[in-house]
């Protein structure tokens, strides 16, 4: 037997000043995006913002629905009108925030499984890795090199021949 260990290193910084500006801005939109967001069932708000490799920036939000298991989150939402609109263009740096009405958002909070898994064919699918910046409108900001991270041992499309 032997056991293999999995670590990853990420940036934290104190707040959003410890930030250069691209990557400050780009933060910024994700906090202010996050009043886009259709939540009425949870009250969470979650903003997504995308820098893309020619400097595009595009936004999603998440959307609920009256069925929840219909909602999407703002990170899916986000990847699928990039993938449309922008379909040969890699994405850069996504920057993920959130805001809500009885919860403070004074810390980071990271992709659901779900989106680590889509985040990850998108990484697979243009070849690139996304890096990602996460924050809530105030406090800590966690910058990771690349969404994979976040999923180890993924199932991937090699596993489909
Ligand atoms: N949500 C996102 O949009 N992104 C995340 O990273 C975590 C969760 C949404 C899904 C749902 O609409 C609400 O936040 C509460 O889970």
């Amino acid at each position: 037997m032997k056991e293999n260990k999995y670590e990853f290193r990420y940036e934290v910084f104190d707040d959003i000043s410890g930030l250069n500006e691209k990557d400050s801005r780009l933060l910024t939109k994700a906090r202010d995006i996050t009043i886009n967001a259709y939540a009425p069932y949870s009250h969470f708000h979650v903003g997504a913002v995308a820098i893309l490799e020619n400097g595009e920036i595009m936004a999603g939000t998440n959307q609920e629905n009256a069925s929840y298991p219909v909602g999407i989150c703002a990170e899916r939402v986000l990847l699928g009108s990039v993938a449309t609109l922008h379909p040969d263009i890699p994405i850069e740096t996504i920057a993920v925030s959130y805001s809500a009405e009885n919860i403070s958002s004074d810390h980071p909070i990271s992709p659901c499984g779900m989106c680590r898994q889509a985040l990850l064919e998108y990484e697979t699918r243009f070849h690139k890795p996304i890096r990602l910046i996460l924050s809530g409108q105030t406090g800590k900001v966690f910058v990771i090199k690349s969404a994979g991270l976040l999923l180890p041992l993924a199932f991937t499309s090699e596993e489909l021949g």
